[in-house]
């Protein structure tokens, strides 16, 4: 039985801010402030329980036990102190009921009522009024990031495509996301590029892209000449210093081979529709002198053999931040990017996405940054880094994914075979018929990237996954098909009721009789703190699972309660209407566009 302390009413309209976890673990803050007054700062431990015992389960009696025992408490063990809490829980009409198990979990049975009046209460104010709540203004998302007059390729895609959903939960979360394209757009390799477009377009200026042809071809050719032609290579070695001297022709033919080189990566982040915000890497190479100087005054930085490094503590090999020709390298533009970040553009948390073989480097300057004192040395406190690793992309043959004909996969036939076998398969469907050749175009589309973006974020980023059209276009399954025709089915039950859901929020309300509907709502509410989970821990593959799973609870749903005819219809449209809802934004977060006709 719940009591009432003091005032408070906790699930009461103005307390309806956070995700339901919150919301219990509110209620659990108050109850053990009542049970242990003596033991301020006990942060409830709640989390989702197996339905047999209730919705939601706190963990805290074990271990405050243990803490109190020796204490002289009033209390006889780890059972009595859980029952204490439990009898402690403020009134609130979010709980049915309570149950103790085992050694004192305290179990909380959420009330129908409230469950169903909260569905509604997003129904009306907006899925926004679910999105997480995170204590940062500003955040930077270092992700795709390929390197200028290369091809991009697959792992730049896993990047493009892991960095865009992150970036979209945070500006979910209300953050203010600040989208870098870290391009590889400096450093000795330009002098080759521009040393071989003088050589092979000497009209280069009034030349289009076509003459300058195939970027990779173009680097290779390049590079041959580097290394076969000891003059080609004197002269390119001139043109760096001449590019970083600023002289103007060299800067033209850089900004030449970089434009370039940005309208080819341009054509797969249209395709995916990802937006992006360039800062190369040589927009931070006038802040290296100056980073580097700060990191020497703390004495960070020390001579080896020949070359400016900073040793790191656990490391064999240091972190080389001018190289012995006194050049910089790849890690002096992190540093001094980072110092941009934290400084100049007040970033609270910053992001990389990179492939898993580039932990090291972040580790190394992280470690470095940390020493410098740019950053607690608590790695979960602000302001704040997070190095987002992920696997490879392997072929069929269990290898690095790449085509028969060319080294490298070319992403944008990639993105538009998926696209063309989804036009094939509604086509056979015999939707070319009904629908206008557009909407033929746009739903393959949808389907076709949608299916290329969930099939990489449904993993656990950090495992290898293997490339498989047929499996990721599967109408079966857990696959952005299934998941779109899915919602494309709840759509097209709403819109043969005939109802205005508009019309029927004014009045109707929500129950949820049925187990399954149960089941369902409360799957539903549960969305706040998914959002949160995946997005503070930088798992996108928890959203998609939450995502599928809500799909299977609604085809149970569907399968054991008629919605359409039956006395309870305008409560289960509402219960169709917030399952397309919270899909929606699910596939919004996934960057994937939904589709409303199948
Ligand atoms: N250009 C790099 C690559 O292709 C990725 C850059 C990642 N970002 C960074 N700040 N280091 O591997």
């Amino acid at each position: 039985s719940a009591r009432k302390v003091g005032t408070e009413t906790i699930g009461a309209e103005k307390e309806l801010e956070g995700s339901l976890k919150q919301l219990v673990a509110k209620l659990f803050e108050i109850a053990l402030t009542v049970t242990v007054p003596d033991e301020p700062d006990v942060e409830p431990v709640v989390a989702p329980c197996p339905p047999k015992f209730g919705d939601y389960q706190c963990n805290n009696a074990m271990g405050l036990w243990k803490k109190i025992k020796d204490k002289g408490t009033q209390f006889t063990g780890p059972q009595p102190l859980g029952k204490a809490i439990m009898s402690n829980l403020p009134q609130s009409e979010m709980i049915e009921s309570c149950s103790i198990a085992g050694p004192g979990f305290v179990n909380v049975k959420l009330a129908k009522p409230w469950i169903a009046k909260r569905i509604h209460k997003m129904l009306t104010d907006g899925i926004e009024t679910w999105s997480p709540k995170l204590n940062i203004k500003t955040a930077v998302v270092d992700f795709s990031s390929p390197n200028t007059a290369k091809e991009m390729h697959v792992g730049h895609l896993r990047s493009t495509i892991i960095g865009d959903t992150l970036a979209r939960m945070l500006e979910f979360s209300n953050v203010k996301v600040l989208r870098r394209n870290h391009v590889g757009d400096w450093g000795t390799q330009f002098g080759m590029l521009i040393e071989y477009l003088f050589e092979k377009l000497p009209d280069w200026e009034a030349a289009n892209d076509q003459a300058i042809g195939d970027l990779e071809a173009f680097y290779k050719a390049s590079k041959e000449r580097f290394d076969d032609d000891p003059g080609f290579k004197e002269r390119a070695q001139q043109a760096v210093v001449s590019l970083q001297g600023g002289q103007e022709k060299y800067r033209k033919a850089w900004t030449r081979i970089c434009e370039t080189s940005r309208r080819n990566f341009q054509k797969v982040y249209h395709r995916l529709g990802v937006h992006l915000e360039e800062k190369g890497e040589s927009f931070y190479n006038p802040y290296i002198p100056g980073t580097l100087d700060i990191l020497n005054k703390k004495g960070l930085i020390e001579e080896s053999e020949g070359a400016r490094v900073i040793f790191i503590e656990g490391k064999n090999i240091p972190l080389i931040v001018v190289k012995s020709d006194g050049g910089y390298n790849y890690a002096s533009t992190d540093l001094a990017a980072l110092w941009y970040r934290l400084n100049e553009e007040n970033a609270e948390w910053i992001i990389y996405l990179t492939d898993v073989g580039q932990k090291d480097h972040f580790d190394m300057f992280f470690t470095a940054a940390r020493r410098a004192g740019w950053l607690p040395a608590d790695d979960k406190k602000y302001p704040r880094v997070s190095h987002v690793g992920f696997g490879l992309v392997l072929g069929e043959d269990g290898k690095r994914f790449r085509t028969r004909s060319t080294r490298v996969v070319k992403l944008v036939d990639l993105l538009d075979e998926a696209k063309t076998r989804c036009k094939v398969a509604i086509i056979e469907r015999g939707k070319g018929k009904d629908w206008s050749e557009e909407e033929v175009d746009k739903t393959a589309e949808a389907i076709g990237y949608g299916a290329v973006k969930y099939a990489d974020l449904k993993n656990n980023r950090l495992t290898n996954y293997t490339f498989n059209y047929d499996q990721m276009l599967n109408d079966k399954g857990n696959t952005a098909v299934y998941l779109l025709y899915a919602h494309a089915r709840i759509c097209s039950i709403i819109r043969k009721s005939g109802r205005d859901i508009e019309e029927l929020k004014q009045s109707g309300t929500l129950d949820l009789a049925h187990p399954d509907e149960r089941v369902l709502g409360l799957h539903l509410l549960q969305f706040a703190e998914i959002v949160e989970e995946a997005c503070t821990n930088l798992f996108p593959n928890i959203l998609c699972e939450y995502l599928y799973n809500l799909s299977e609870d609604f085809t149970r749903f569907y399968t054991n309660c008629q919605v359409v005819g039956s006395a309870e219809e305008t409560s289960r449209l509402f219960l169709c209407e917030a399952t397309a809802v919270v899909m929606r934004k699910c596939f919004d977060l996934l960057g994937i566009t939904p589709v409303y006709k199948i």
